[in-house]
């Protein structure tokens, strides 16, 4: 077991937290119970306000959408050196692209809302969808979201050299803030070692998350797909603000 495992763990066993519950409705049977990959939720996400979703996506789905991204993105070497600005989490550039500009992003984050609301519990919209691809040494500064990123999932596409590493979330519910940290402060937080095709749902705007040890990959690629309550109240940030607007028709010549 890795050091962010145990953290995760908090001291306590498998056992203690609770056995993974498998989700009701995600498709048919789980797909192999010896092998880790049926889809389980291990962890208490309205205590805690996270979970960890073991199992989300197919590690082949996850594959076939990160070789689909490199054959659109091109041959050539990511150009992160002509990048001079980078969101204040960071410390330096990454890869990054909305859905807003990448379609099959938003396209995925649309496929999983019934699966995430299920997870939640809750009748879900989606609002964004967004990919970053970190680098060896990278860090994500502690950070809350904000109201458009309700409920999350985190999720886990690729790691050059197979090394997990972990999403970190603080157990406290905080209110939101523009708040940047390098690291928790003290405060309780769990650490979530993802493979690849699992997930951590996460309420992002009320705990607060990070990655504070460095990426020991060379690279790693992830997708993060937040969704709000369809009758809670942030409803209105549903679809970004970019939601349907006019007639939808179709024309035939
Ligand atoms: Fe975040």
């Amino acid at each position: 077991m890795t050091a962010g495992a145990m953290r995760e763990e908090a001291g306590k066993t498998r056992e203690e937290i609770g056995n993974p519950v498998p989700l009701p409705a995600v498709g048919a049977e789980p797909r192999d119970k010896d092998n880790g990959s049926t889809v389980a939720v291990i962890g208490d996400y309205r205590k805690d306000g996270y979970a960890h979703v073991r199992g989300l996506i197919p590690p082949e789905v996850a594959a076939a959408f990160l070789r689909r991204l490199r054959q659109d993105m091109g041959p050539d070497p990511v150009p992160l050196s002509r990048v001079s600005k980078h969101p204040n989490l960071l410390a330096r550039p990454a890869f990054e692209v909305y859905g807003q500009f990448y379609p099959p992003l938003d396209f995925f984050l649309w496929g999983l809302t019934p699966a995430a609301g299920r997870l939640v519990g809750v009748d879900l919209l989606p609002t964004y969808a967004y990919l970053r691809l970190y680098r060896e040494g990278d860090v994500c500064k502690v950070h809350s979201d904000r109201y458009a990123c309700q409920h999350s999932l985190s999720l886990t596409l690729g790691y050059s050299d197979g090394k997990t590493w972990a999403l970190e979330v603080e157990r406290r519910r905080t209110d939101p803030s523009a708040k940047v940290d390098p690291d928790f402060g003290g405060s309780d937080f769990g650490a979530v070692e993802m493979a690849v095709g699992d997930a951590v749902l996460y309420q992002g705007v009320h705990h607060r998350h990070g990655r504070t040890t460095p990426n020991p990959n060379r690279w790693s690629a992830h997708i993060f797909l937040h969704w709000v309550e369809r009758d809670g109240p942030y409803g209105d940030q549903a679809f970004d603000g970019r939601g349907p607007q006019g007639e939808l028709d179709f024309g035939f010549g």
